[in-house]
């Protein structure tokens, strides 16, 4: 449920406004990551990849794989016995995360795929692991939740990564500043980006789900099990769960 005194804060999230942005900020999407989160993004996604238990041998699909940050994290456990399918639907995030399967040698443990996080181009029961890093808010969560619960095989482990309001009120408020005052500046100085998505971020973590009723959500779908942590102070929680 969202917060209903931020109801009115508009949302860019047609398909549309989402992959224009996308396409606009794709060569310097990584930058400005590491710039706005000073760094701290590998970690949250690293932390992530732990929490799924990706281990050697395993398929592992990451949703919404954007510049192929976390498929590589993945790709590097799996093994050469192992796949990593990213799935992404823009291109241009895609094309940009390329150099870095090159970079590290992974092109054959990595599969991009275009397609939709809501309509998964899998069968049912294929991956032994699901992930998703920063991207929930771009989707329906109930939609996106489902789809990542059919593609995962029974005892598969889906995991995602994602920011929310930090629950300390002190830290609630400085963080507040920093992403209302200074995040929105770094991150279109960085990017060149036109589209306003840098502005519009902030307000979307307020009239974003509360990690409660996000696993709520990821029950509603069918995960077991499922638990939720913070990390950094609860700018991000972990969600995890079992099918
Ligand atoms: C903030 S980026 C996160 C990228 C990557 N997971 C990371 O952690 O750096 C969000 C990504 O979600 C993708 N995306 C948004 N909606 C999508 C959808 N419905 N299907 C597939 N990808 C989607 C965008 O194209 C973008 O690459």
């Amino acid at each position: 449920m969202l917060d209903e005194r931020l109801q009115g804060v508009k949302r860019p999230e047609t398909p549309k406004k989402v992959q224009d942005f996308f396409t606009s900020v794709a060569k310097r999407y990584d930058l400005a990551n590491s710039l706005m989160s000073f760094g701290m993004h590998y970690s949250w996604k690293r932390k992530a990849v732990k929490e799924a238990g990706v281990k050697e041998g395993m398929k592992v699909l990451d949703i919404c794989s954007g510049t192929n940050d976390v498929a590589i994290i993945e790709a590097k456990i799996v093994g050469d016995g192992g796949h990593i399918t990213a799935l992404d639907w823009n291109e241009a995030m895609q094309a940009a995360g390329q150099f870095k399967i090159d970079k590290f040698g992974l092109s054959d443990r990595i599969t991009n795929v275009i397609g939709d996080a809501e309509k998964l181009p899998f069968e049912d029961n294929t991956f032994d692991r699901a992930t998703v890093a920063v991207a929930s808010r771009h989707l329906n969560i109930d939609k996106h939740f489902q789809e990542m619960y059919r593609v995962l095989k029974p005892g598969g482990r889906g995991v995602c990564v994602d920011f929310f309001q930090p629950p300390n009120p002190l830290f609630g408020r400085l963080y507040n500043f920093y992403s209302y005052a200074i995040m929105p500046k770094i991150g279109t100085w960085i990017t060149g980006d036109k589209t306003g998505v840098y502005d519009y971020l902030p307000d979307s973590i307020r009239v974003y789900y509360t990690p409660e009723d996000f696993s709520k959500e990821m029950i509603g779908a069918g995960f077991k099990d499922v638990k939720y942590y913070p990390l950094t102070q609860g700018i991000v929680y972990v969600h995890a769960g079992n099918k």
